[in-house]
């Protein structure tokens, strides 16, 4: 395997058991992350785009098949180092922003470090500091509730970043907000990645798409396609 791959999935499965039914959400499903990377996930309504995002941020564990995080097979971890491994390695922002009504912004932000142990000044600075990042230095104090959509959630984005984790694993980012107010959180990405981020996207809007270097299509939980975008030239004026 090269040096620079974080995620690698091998011939993944996932079938959601219920009971008399049993759905097929993932029908062997190979994939790679490499280091640095852009990459979208495609696909209609159903293809299996947010259980392979929930799969390759080990969230979840395959039916079968593999999942590589750093080169380790998730099947020899228990679910401890899996929890250590979405701490540390990766950060999650949900179409649905999933902040915590009763804390302000700040104290969003400053949850994941809690889990990590950072000290109480230590958690204020840092959140302090990446809330004033993504634009939101008078806003550190609101609670969600007193936030625009926009603003939610680049709470959530912050929040996502608190532990300065390679990856940054987002679910239809910008499905719930107006378009102007996706654009921004969507400029918000392509900074992170140029700032050297890896960023994992689903979402079902080809434009936003087209900001990944790769772009993964599936269909009934296969990936049919993966395309290579061309980058546009940049003009400046
Ligand atoms: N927790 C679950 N239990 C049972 N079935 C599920 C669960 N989550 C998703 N599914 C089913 O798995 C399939 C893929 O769902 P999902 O991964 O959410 O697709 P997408 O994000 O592309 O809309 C769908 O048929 C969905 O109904
Ligand atoms: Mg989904």
């Amino acid at each position: 395997m090269p040096a620079d791959i974080i995620i690698n999935a091998k011939n993944v499965v996932k079938t959601y058991d219920m009971g008399a039914v049993k759905v097929h959400a993932l029908n062997g499903v190979d994939f790679e992350l490499k280091k640095g990377e852009f990459v979208s996930i495609m696909g209609p309504s159903g293809s299996g785009k947010t259980t392979l995002l929930d799969v390759l941020s080990v969230l979840l564990r395959p039916t079968s098949g593999e999942v590589f995080i750093n080169k380790k097979p998730i099947s020899k971890m228990d679910d401890n180092e899996l929890a250590k491994i979405r701490g540390k390695t990766i950060g999650f922002v949900f179409q649905t922003f999933n902040l915590i009504n009763r804390l302000s912004a700040k104290e969003n932000v400053m949850m994941p470090l809690w889990f990590q142990g950072v000290p109480k000044s230590d958690r204020e600075n840092r959140a302090e500091k990446i809330l004033f990042d993504v634009g939101l230095a008078d806003r550190i104090n609101h609670k969600p509730s007193e936030l625009s959509g926009g603003q939610r959630q680049r709470v959530a984005v912050a929040r996502a970043l608190a532990v300065d984790p390679e990856i940054i694993v987002a679910d239809e980012p910008t499905g719930n907000l107006d378009s102007v107010s996706g654009e921004q959180i969507m400029q918000l990405i392509k900074d992170l990645h140029k700032n050297g981020k890896t960023i994992l996207m689903v979402t079902h809007e080809e434009e936003l798409a087209q900001n990944a270097g790769r772009i993964v299509r599936l269909r009934d939980g296969k990936i049919v396609a993966t395309d290579v975008v061309k980058k546009k030239e940049i003009n400046v004026y």
